[in-house]
């Protein structure tokens, strides 16, 4: 599974600061004693808190305590300390967050800045380049999908071939196309900063947007989402420490820690499978039966009886689980373990919901021993399209049941 690091603004604005691209002063407050503190520090009477929380939107986001923005304006360190103040420790809630928001654990604390332009730059790995690409566009400060879709010719991507890097030709280019001729070579060199980051710290995505000029024609970054490659985690260990574990999914954290292929999906239907290949076959048949995966989860080649259990954990973790259906090939995993950490889970969590249990290879009988001599009810089914039909029926049962507020009860 792929978990892509993105950092908070600030870690962006600090490495963007380091490269020598201009940024507005900021500091990071974590309580509000400490935001006022920066407000009289930055000595100026136009200043802007961000909430520094993991989602895009936050300015046309408001939190759950009634506080509007996530990206504020304000004209006093008293007045820094006390909407810092509301923004701390508060949910934000953003388009891209869901009705639950994220936490706010920090508020940047910033120069306001008085942009006359913006523009938008980015270099992105991209599959249909086969490798880096620079975007640019002389409409900043919007979101760029927007401009893609009601302006295509508006943006221009630059190929770069990462053999041998950016060209300053090609730097040169893209300035003057989207209309900074005038600065050309500040903004080529900037241009060139940007791409050296991005291959020095393994990324994925530089986004600046904006990058904006102000009336004295100088040019300073006021957004920025980086993203960064998990599979140069061991070589960017700085880097990777600063995750915020609490900008994401809890699900999905529980399910990092062991090692556990997560995906949330929409359905009631919770599938616990190994290999990626059983996991999509599996959504298929329980879509084909007329139901509707809660997740997709895979315990991988190697699960333990421990890993399992937890799994089990997540699954039911999630209230809109009806029914379980379990689709384990033994290769590797043995199905004696797998049945094991099923047993484990359905004592210690004390299951009501039924459970759809489809077990070969592997261990198998050792395994139905084992199931059939726990006293529980899970229902082993050998053939994959009668287990996925029943999980179907099942969840029904259960749904029908919660929304007439009746407790099932399966009887064997
Ligand atoms: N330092 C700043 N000075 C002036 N305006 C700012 C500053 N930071 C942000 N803004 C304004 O607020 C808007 C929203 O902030 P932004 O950082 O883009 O957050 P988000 O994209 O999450 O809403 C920006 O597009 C910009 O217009
Ligand atoms: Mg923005």
């Amino acid at each position: 599974q792929v978990r892509w690091l993105n950092v908070h603004e600030h870690v962006s604005y600090s490495l963007l600061k380091e490269a020598g691209i201009g940024v507005p002063r900021f500091a990071v407050a974590r309580t509000k004693g400490e935001a006022a503190k920066i407000a009289k520090e930055l000595n100026t009477k136009d200043l802007v808190l961000k909430a520094q929380v993991l989602a895009g939107g936050r300015g046309k986001g408001a939190f759950k305590n009634g506080l509007k923005g996530g990206v504020r304006m304000v004209y006093t360190p008293e007045e820094a300390e006390e909407v810092a103040g509301k923004m701390l420790n508060e949910f934000l809630v953003t388009k891209q967050t869901g009705e639950k928001g994220r936490i706010c654990n920090a508020v940047m604390v910033t120069e306001r800045k008085f942009p006359r332009k913006e523009f938008y730059f980015a270099v992105m790995m991209e599959r249909a380049f086969a490798g880096p690409v620079l975007i640019a566009s002389s409409q900043g400060g919007v979101n760029i999908e927007e401009v893609a879709a009601e302006n295509p010719d508006a943006i221009m991507y630059e190929p770069i071939d990462i053999t041998t890097g950016i060209k300053k030709e090609q730097a040169l280019k893209v300035a003057t196309k989207v209309g900074m001729a005038s600065q050309k070579d500040a903004t080529a060199d900037m241009l060139m900063r940007m791409y050296d980051l991005f291959i020095k710290r393994d990324a994925l995505l530089i986004e600046i947007n904006p990058y904006a000029e102000d009336s004295n024609e100088t040019y300073f970054v006021l957004d920025c989402k980086m993203r960064f490659d998990d599979n140069a985690a061991f070589r960017q260990k700085e880097l990777f420490a600063l995750r915020d574990w609490s900008q994401e999914d809890d699900k999905e954290v529980a399910a990092a820690k062991f090692d556990l292929n997560y995906i949330a999906l929409d359905g009631n239907i919770g599938c616990m499978v190994n290999g990626a290949g059983l996991a999509m076959a599996t959504m298929d048949i329980i879509k084909l039966h007329g139901g509707e995966p809660a997740n997709f989860l895979d315990v991988g080649g190697g699960a333990t009886a421990q890993a399992v259990k937890e799994a089990f954990k997540i699954i039911t973790s999630d209230t809109r689980v009806h029914a379980i259906l379990v689709n384990i090939f033994g290769g590797i995993m043995r199905c004696d373990v797998i049945a094991e950490g099923i047993i484990a889970a359905a004592k210690e969590l004390n299951l009501k919901i039924p459970i759809v249990c489809r077990l070969q290879g592997t261990n198998v009988d050792d395994a139905k021993v084992l199931i059939a001599s726990s006293g529980l009810k899970i229902l082993p089914v050998d053939n994959l399209d009668e287990a996925a039909r029943l999980a179907v029926k099942l969840s029904n049962i259960v749904s029908l049941a919660r929304s007439a507020k009746l407790d099932v009860n399966f009887e064997m």
